[in-house]
């Protein structure tokens, strides 16, 4: 399927508000493809489908990642919407025909991120944060910083998850505070 007969499709999915979130971090993380040598069509693809299964939580997200071989963590399992990487990343394969690992895993871990993302993970990650609808406080640091030095931006990006993540009272997902730790000591080296 082509990017053009996905996104005609995933404007038919979801509802218009997260479909323009998904036009823009597609429209980001190409920027951010260009800025960093990666490849630009694999990042239009992540971005667009990033967000495809947003759709499913609670229970039917539990049952439904049980299904394709997943077993969710404590957290997860209470926290249901962190299950939308990994159920996005099924759909983007068995729905839209995307094959390729390294696009499938720039949706699968774009939710907390991890230790090690490579730099399609990392542009997923972070343009999903800046894409020009996002509006709260800090956010033009990040944006300054995601195309200066994109480690630099992930730290801030998992830095500002974890506050809202605190504000709200939500259970942290380790991955998180593995995502900020390992990109701050990448910083340091
Ligand atoms: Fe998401
Ligand atoms: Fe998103």
């Amino acid at each position: 399927m082509n990017i053009e007969n996905i996104m005609s499709r995933l404007k038919g999915q979801l509802k218009e508000e997260r479909y323009l979130h998904s036009v823009n971090v597609m429209n980001v993380s190409a920027e951010l493809a260009r800025r960093y040598n990666a490849d630009e069509n694999k990042a239009r693809l992540a971005g667009i489908l990033h967000d495809c299964a947003k759709g499913m939580k609670g229970e039917e997200a539990v049952n439904f990642v049980k299904s394709i071989g997943y077993c969710p963590d404590e957290i997860e399992l209470i926290q249901t919407g962190l299950l939308h990487g990994i159920i996005g990343a099924h759909f983007a394969r068995t729905e839209y025909g995307v094959e390729d690992r390294e696009v499938l895993d720039a949706i699968r871990w774009h939710t907390t991120g991890r230790a090690g993302m490579s730099v399609l993970e990392k542009i997923i990650y972070v343009a999903d944060y800046i894409e020009p609808l996002r509006n709260f406080e800090g956010i033009e640091m990040m944006r300054q910083a995601a195309f200066e030095d994109l480690d630099r931006c992930v730290v801030l990006c998992a830095e500002s998850t974890i506050r809202y993540v605190l504000n709200k009272g939500f259970l942290l997902h380790g991955k998180t505070v593995e995502t900020r730790n390992y990109s701050l000591r990448l910083l340091k080296l």
